[in-house]
């Protein structure tokens, strides 16, 4: 029989100690110890090494080229860094109700027309995951549907159907019976990733498991998994927004600079080749005063956002400065820049900045957009529509280069608009463009630059 012994471990934390203790030394949280079995780890760590290649010279090990294989959607593809890699641990992470099962389900029947996939799901039942996949139109045979939150009784099955891919919907239901804490808690979480990671290496399946984020922190968020997986992704977007953006948090088999984008519709989740064309086509025809289009990034591809500043007289003591998906710190740094440098008294009026489509700009490329928004809006005029405006501004009032500014500008160019204001320092030639290029060195120009005219009454 397995020696098993006990320990008190934190469910918020995963400290661990010998006897219980009201508050953890680590997180500080009261109440959240309990007390849990384990079995030998080193059964754990037998079944890894036994499986564990002999050690070989860099020079002479050889690359298997048929180790990746696509998901089926070109967007989930480029994310992973060219498809899902053989024998992978994954775990997608996000939100509750953002659309993980949805992609997953998708994923699973595309792959299912070449390989055999196992789909459990510890959350649904059989009849609704079959709900679901009418919806998005999922009927290949090779797609198997397994609906079980006990682990042991998962592996059995994994004997039985040999799956080549294997997807856990979600890691926080199921549950080992080896250790006596609930699903969702910490150890729960961290033995069945071992299981599967086991599972992963020994048979050669590719492992894709659910994690969900969840923001009071109850259950354990997959932020313990993180280090124990061989690649993290993050599914974002905004519940009430239709796009979405998976987003490599680590990956041991490829780079974590590329986003995938969908759209969700009432049937599944669609792949959005043309980021931009998404983010600007809700545009009004009338463009009012305060607003501008930048050209920000997603991963390393260009992506044309509209932003929206709102100046006016405000009725409290002191002015209040609201924003959506820019960083509230440096708004206020360039409307200090904006009030030194070009004189723009901001100190009695309320400044809102707001980014269409619920997207998130974390780049000082956007910078120099938030100041014109605000500068226009403030007068009162508008910045001609078929202008972009890409620029970080610096404490100054100077204008200062950002990167891969030759791919934004082409983006531009490419959606039909007619001005790029730019940074001088980008130095970049006319001759390369059929966009008509407006290098500025200062905020004062970048202003002077822009095409002012009465808004028309709304
Ligand atoms: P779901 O995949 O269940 O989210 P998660 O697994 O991350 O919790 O997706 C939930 C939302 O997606 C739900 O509110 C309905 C919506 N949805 C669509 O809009 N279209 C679809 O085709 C499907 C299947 C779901
Ligand atoms: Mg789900």
């Amino acid at each position: 029989m397995t020696k098993t012994k006990s320990k008190w471990k934190c469910q918020n934390c995963g400290y661990e100690t010998v006897k219980y203790i009201g508050k953890c030394p680590d997180c500080g949280e009261w109440g959240t110890f309990l007390e849990e079995f384990q079995p030998n780890q080193a059964k754990i760590l037998t079944k890894i090494i036994d499986n564990s290649e002999p050690a070989c010279p860099i020079n002479e090990v050889k690359i298997n080229s048929s180790i990746r294989f696509s998901t089926g959607l070109s967007e989930f593809d480029r994310t992973l860094g060219g498809g899902l890699v053989q024998g992978s641990l994954t775990l997608l992470a996000g939100d509750p109700g953002i659309g993980k099962s949805t992609i997953l389900l998708q994923t699973s029947n595309a792959i299912a027309k070449s390989q055999k996939v196992l789909y459990v799901s510890a959350e649904e039942s059989s009849s609704q995951v079959k709900l679901r996949a009418e919806r998005l139109k999922a009927n290949t045979p090779n797609l198997l549907v397994y609906s079980q939150t006990n682990f042991e009784l998962i592996k059995n099955q994994v004997e039985d159907v040999k799956p080549k891919v294997l997807i856990i919907d979600s890691i926080q239901s199921v549950y080992t019976q080896n250790i006596s804490s609930s699903p969702g808690s910490i150890s729960q979480i961290r033995e069945c990733t071992n299981e599967l990671m086991a599972l992963a290496k020994s048979k050669n399946i590719t492992i894709v498991i659910v994690g969900h984020v969840t923001k009071d922190g109850t259950i354990a968020g997959p932020k313990v998994l993180e280090h124990m997986v061989d690649t993290v992704i993050y599914f974002e977007g905004d519940r009430y927004k239709s796009y979405r953006i998976l987003r490599p948090i680590k990956n041991r088999f490829g780079s974590t600079s590329e986003v995938g984008i969908f759209n969700m519709q009432d049937n599944g989740l669609e792949e959005v080749l043309n980021p931009s064309e998404l983010f600007l086509h809700e545009r009004e025809k009338n463009i009012t005063s305060g607003n501008v289009i930048i050209a920000a990034k997603e991963g390393t591809r260009p992506i044309l956002i509209e932003l929206q500043a709102l100046v006016g007289q405000t009725p409290y003591p002191s002015p209040r400065r609201v924003v959506n998906g820019i960083d509230y710190n440096r708004l206020l740094q360039i409307l200090a820049v904006l009030e030194k440098r070009i004189g723009l008294n901001l100190s009695k009026l309320d400044v809102y900045v707001n980014v269409i489509g619920g997207i998130d700009i974390d780049e000082p490329a956007a910078d120099l957009g938030i100041a014109l928004a605000v500068t226009t809006c403030a007068r009162d005029v508008i910045v001609s529509p078929d202008t972009v405006i890409i620029g970080e501004i610096g404490l100054s009032g100077e204008v200062r280069n950002v990167n891969n500014i030759e791919n934004r500008v082409k983006e531009s160019e490419k959606l039909g608009f007619k001005k790029a204001i730019v940074p001088a320092a980008s130095n970049l030639s006319q001759k390369d463009f059929s966009i008509e290029i407006i290098p500025v060195n200062r905020l004062m120009d970048a202003i002077s630059a822009c095409v002012y005219k009465e808004p028309e009454k709304v």
